[in-house]
């Protein structure tokens, strides 16, 4: 049993192998929290870890206790002074509620979240789940907080409930997760960015105060990560506790760490509370999105390998799960708008001949798109540009042997489209006022079933007729003037959260009436790269910049919590589009065979000496991408800390491992040679490395792989210089 009840003093204790989670119900009723962290053995009474014992007069209560007990789900107004995890609007005008303990059920597996992204299990046995009732008699509501543990993975996740009532209720607040841990000695790591470079890891103290993440853009943003890690200050990558947090969520959120005065902290996480207003009779129960929680006790690596584990087997789904993924070109970078039927059959002809297996027509393909300023919503092939249509196109991509996949943008319409002539209700604005653009473009109003549904018509009209195996949705402008034209005023408050619930429900319907279909998601790059999009689409463009030193960072970022399978890594031209850097071939795919790979430029532009070093590199990923994507992921030297980037995946079984070494600037006179201390070995096998020789696991994680530096004669030949990378094969002998 993963989850034990003690009746005697009615408190939970959710446990395994590796990690403990206790809550007890306080003498008012309420919840406590009482300890999260490394296994302890169960016992009787562990209520009594409570800081604060409460003494509990109901008709008389202490304003001042609530604010220096620990608690599960804390409430706005009577004595907590914190930020509190969730507040309801009464007829009344008050915000004051009281949600006590009813009562409890523990079943085994966990059940899915109804038209929510959310990690699943496949075998009942794989989780326990403990599912507490609470109630307010005052206004009759009813809240429920379910707890999944995993038996094997240090691992729980949460989400909460508000149910239907007999009072019209306005919930203002719901987060997904509160945690209060018992003292303040933690650093705070996000992953912070912009267009372009996403996810930089960014750490910092926790010192008295409020520190929050979020996105009030409708996606989760390429500025802040639905992501939080509360590490110990002494953790490492490779030691040391890290509590990580992962939404499980696509639209507005906060993450939010509220640091106390009296040493203690508390994290709030979930839908961001501004904008936000569910009513419960008129919208529904409202169901919140869940939160994953990892404990790791042996540090960063460790926490982010739980996290790859549960992304890329128990969150994305479909037949690609398990399927090593295609590799691919992308003619985005190769043409932009420019292309017709034979320049595309064109840079298809040479992916053929150099290994490629799917190629993918990007932007551009649909009515009058002949820049970015019109058509998007017009989901009908030009043929102008395609005579056969998207049918013809795929048929004979198909024909040469390659699998074909296609770019949409469902969740926009340009004014200069048929979709918005015939339909200006169907956007998102606000009466009376101006419709602000993004990229020439207006948002469509998902919140609205005929919109998704109109959506749906379009794309399974493609999807249904043409050989399509792989899609492309992106997502291009943030939302503003978030208003739903029509709709009841009392309902505007749950616009955002229902637009980002009728972009799962389109991805659901499409993956149901085309399983085999690979989507990918994008949103100007990794705008919206987060663990709800993962559910639907289990690989996702990191980032427009596709530069070989920057996507070192972006890559390393990124993996602190997805997984290689989920990051979407192409090789690019040089100079590069975005920064105008010039990286050898070899580095560019060294950085991008560590996640999903491709290319994406005109091949019919490359040498043939270049043309016959992509054969090499597409043969060596397609040799190598089972150990890159059922591997397991270690960060070695960080491209933040200086000029070495090194990682490593190593195969389940620890007979092969793939080892990444890159230097940006060359330095001169440097050392002879440094050592690069590897992890996750098998330390009694030997493994053979190619171009060093044979060595003991034991030897190679603790002396270390010795790396001869290069010598200032290769810089002189121009053997060597700046963005310099090199591979490591190892084989158990
Ligand atoms: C933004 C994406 O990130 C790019 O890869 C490309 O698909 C363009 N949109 C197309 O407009």
């Amino acid at each position: 049993m993963t989850v034990v009840y003690h009746k005697t003093d009615s408190t939970f204790h959710l446990t395994n192998a590796q990690l403990s989670y206790v809550l007890a119900v306080l003498p008012n009723g309420q919840l406590g929290q009482v300890y999260f962290g490394p296994r302890i053995p169960d016992r009787e009474h562990l209520s009594d870890l409570i800081d604060a014992p409460l003494t509990f007069d109901p008709k008389e209560p202490d304003a001042n206790q609530m604010d220096q007990v620990r608690q599960e789900y804390p409430t706005f107004g009577t004595g907590d002074m914190r930020t509190p995890a969730f507040e309801v609007a009464q007829p009344s005008g008050s915000h004051v509620t009281n949600f006590t303990y009813q009562s409890h059920a523990i079943t085994p597996g966990k059940p899915r979240l109804a038209g929510l992204p959310a990690t699943y299990v496949e075998d009942d046995s794989e989780a326990t789940t403990l599912a507490i009732t609470l109630h307010d008699a005052v206004i009759d509501a009813t809240l429920v907080l379910s707890y999944t543990i995993y038996e094997h993975r240090p691992v729980i996740t949460r989400n909460a409930r508000f149910e239907a009532t007999t009072t019209p209720l306005t919930v203002t607040r719901a987060a997904s997760l509160a945690l209060d841990l018992p003292d303040q000695d933690y650093e705070l790591m996000t992953l912070t960015g912009a267009w372009a470079r996403e996810r930089a890891i960014t750490t910092r103290p926790v010192v008295p105060g409020i520190a929050a993440i979020q996105s009030l853009r409708g996606h989760s943003s390429a500025q802040f990560n639905p992501f939080m890690v509360l590490r110990r200050p002494h953790t490492t990558e490779f030691a040391g506790d890290a509590i990580g947090l992962a939404l499980v969520y696509s639209g507005n959120f906060q993450g939010l760490v509220d640091a106390d005065t009296m040493n203690k902290t508390r994290v709030v996480m979930g839908i961001h509370p501004d904008h936000f207003a569910w009513r419960l009779d008129v919208d529904g129960a409202l169901q919140t999105p869940e939160v994953v929680m990892v404990y790791a006790t042996h540090g960063l690596n460790a926490m982010s390998q739980a996290f790859h584990d549960l992304f890329a087997h128990r969150l994305a789904r479909g037949p690609y799960r398990d399927a090593p993924r295609p590799i691919l070109l992308n003619n985005w970078e190769a043409t932009y708008f420019d292309f017709d039927e034979a320049k595309l059959l064109g840079i298809a002809r040479t992916a053929k001949k150099v290994g490629v297996e799917l190629f993918v027509l990007d932007d551009g393909w649909f009515g009058e798109r002949h820049d970015d300023q019109r058509a998007l919503g017009d989901w009908q092939a030009n043929l102008a540009k395609l005579p056969g249509g998207i049918t013809g196109l795929a048929d004979k991509i198909t024909e040469l042997g390659l699998k074909f996949g296609l770019w949409f943008e469902p969740e926009m319409v340009n004014p200069d489209s048929n979709l918005f002539r015939a339909h200006p209700e169907w956007v998102l604005r606000t009466p009376d006022r101006v419709a602000s653009v993004g990229r020439h473009q207006y948002v469509l109003d998902f919140s609205k079933p005929e919109v998704v549904d109109a959506l749906y018509q379009q794309m399974s009209a493609i999807l249904g007729t043409a050989k399509v195996s792989y899609v492309k949705w992106d997502m291009n402008r943030s939302l503003t003037e978030v208003f739903s034209q029509g709709g009841a005023p009392e309902s505007q408050g749950s616009v955002y959260h229902r637009f980002i619930l009728g972009v799962y429900a389109l991805y659901e319907r499409l993956i149901r009436a085309f399983p085999d279909v690979l989507f990918e998601s994008c949103a100007s790059g990794g705008a919206r790269f987060d663990a709800g999009m993962l559910y639907y689409a289990p690989q996702a463009w990191a980032s427009d910049d596709t530069d070989a030193v920057a996507r070192q960072k972006i890559q390393y970022g990124t993996s602190l919590a997805y997984p290689l399978s989920a990051i979407g890594s192409h090789v690019s031209a040089v100079p590069n589009h975005q920064v105008g850097r010039i990286t050898p071939l070899t580095t560019r795919a060294n950085v991008a065979y560590f996640g999903t790979f491709g290319y994406e430029l005109d091949l019919n532009k490359l040498s043939a000496a270049e043309l016959a070093e992509v054969s090499r590199q597409v043969a060596f990923m397609k040799a190598h991408r089972e150990l890159i994507q059922y591997g397991t992921f270690y960060r070695l030297l960080s491209p933040f800390d200086g000029d070495e980037t090194a990682w490593l995946v190593v195969a389940k079984d620890q007979k092969t491992a793939l080892l990444a070494d890159y230097r940006t600037l060359n330095q001169p006179n440097q050392p002879v040679a440094t050592y690069l201390h590897l992890q996750g070995l098998d330390p009694a096998l030997n493994y053979r490395v190619n171009g060093v020789g044979s060595h003991a696991g034991a030897e190679l994680m603790n002396a270390g792989l010795r790396i001869a530096t290069e010598n200032d004669q290769q810089a002189f030949d121009g053997t060597s210089g700046d963005f310099q990378s090199r591979l490591y094969e190892l084989t158990a002998e």
